[in-house]
């Protein structure tokens, strides 16, 4: 069995991190978004993965993962320039996938769940063509949705107006080659796009099985600043979140419940309250950070205080008369409070920043 994560996606969503950074490379908990597919791929004994990129990010996720070594791994790399669908993406796939049985994976979605059991069910049961990941969700007209009866899907529908079940189609999918049939014979949907939702309902149509796998546990597509927020949260409350402490802590800071702390990171008279993770060469001075929080690599926090946030790698943040709460802040970005006079602010923000000031 092979997989295929489908990364071609714009993350227009996400801007401005999206201008310099594909959405499935963004760090949660110090870790791009990616990696933790890649954990599960690799923890259900697949070696072999596509990665479905645009010649856009195609360069970020090569300096990334490279040929997947690193990680046991053998990934390859399959443009999709085109935005026509996932239909389309896993036809752009084919000449990797073979013959072969294969698990297709939305790149932006984040799932805690063990998927063992979906993927050796799958295995097991030679009839099954297809076996789809669903959830219970509160807002199905947002997804592509199932009915089930019986551990079997009678009916798919992508994004319905009026919902006849709450079952949404999560973003994780077994497929054997026969999804090339009902690839082959659909039509573009309304959206312009060669829908896979109904690739899966020309399988069921010809009376193919198709299982529907329902998890219960917490998953995100994460498209928005607030669900990465969110996701970071989740990660950093999980028991796997490892706890060390490296670097140097002075003897007037205190470091409590679940914190990591990376190589040659400094922290002074602060107060650091877990979950958290920090990144390696770090200086955090005068400061507290509270749960919920990961700082990447080389930042500096001075007399600030923060929490539920993101902080990517060399941000530097001195001297803030506020909290700093549910923010994501990408690379090299600095937030500095000066004693400079006329008291003004000061701003040099790309194109699609946000910037939301309490007084
Ligand atoms: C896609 C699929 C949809 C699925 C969703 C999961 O939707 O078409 O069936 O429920 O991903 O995130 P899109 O994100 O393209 O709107």
């Amino acid at each position: 069995m092979k997989a295929i994560i489908l990364c071609a996606g714009k993350g227009t969503r996400l801007r401005p991190l999206t201008f310099t950074i594909a959405k499935h490379l963004i760090p949660i908990a110090n870790k791009p978004v990616i990696y933790y597919s890649l954990e599960k791929i690799k923890g259900v004994g697949i070696d072999e993965v596509g990665i479905v990129v645009n010649n856009e990010n195609i360069n970020d996720f090569k300096n990334f993962l490279g040929n997947g070594e690193r990680f046991g791994l053998k990934i390859e790399y399959i443009l999709q320039n085109e935005p026509k669908g996932l239909a389309h993406a896993v036809s752009m796939a084919r000449d990797f996938i073979g013959n072969d049985d294969f698990l297709m994976y939305l790149g932006d979605n984040l799932i805690l769940d063990d998927i063992s059991q979906f993927v050796t069910e799958f295995r097991n049961d030679e009839k099954l063509k297809a076996s789809i990941l669903l959830s219970p969700v509160k807002d199905p007209s947002r997804f592509g949705i199932a009915i089930v009866n019986e551990g079997k899907i009678v009916k798919v529908v992508e994004k319905p107006k009026d919902p006849i079940s709450n079952l949404a189609i999560i973003g994780l999918y077994l497929f054997r080659n026969t999804i090339f049939e009902g690839i082959d014979n659909i039509k573009p949907s309304w959206r312009g796009e060669l829908e896979i939702t109904d690739a899966i309902g020309y399988l069921i149509e010809k009376d193919y099985k198709v299982k529907g796998y329902i998890v219960y546990g917490w998953w995100k597509d994460t498209g928005k600043p607030e669900d990465l927020i969110e996701a970071n949260r989740k990660i950093l409350d999980d028991s796997h979140f490892k706890i060390e402490v490296n670097g140097v802590i002075d003897s007037l800071s205190e470091i409590q419940g679940r914190v990591y702390v990376g190589e040659n990171t400094e922290v002074i008279n602060s107060i650091i309250r877990g979950p958290v993770v920090i990144g390696n060469n770090c200086v955090i001075k005068d400061s507290y950070i509270g749960p919920y929080t990961s700082v990447g690599d080389g930042v500096l926090i001075e007399s600030c205080e923060l929490e539920n946030s993101i902080l990517m790698d060399r941000v530097k943040l001195i001297n803030l008369p506020y909290p700093i709460d549910s923010s994501l802040i990408g690379k090299n970005v600095q937030i500095v409070n000066s004693e400079r006079k006329p008291k003004a602010m000061k701003f040099v923000i790309g194109d699609m920043g946000k910037v939301e000031i309490v007084r």
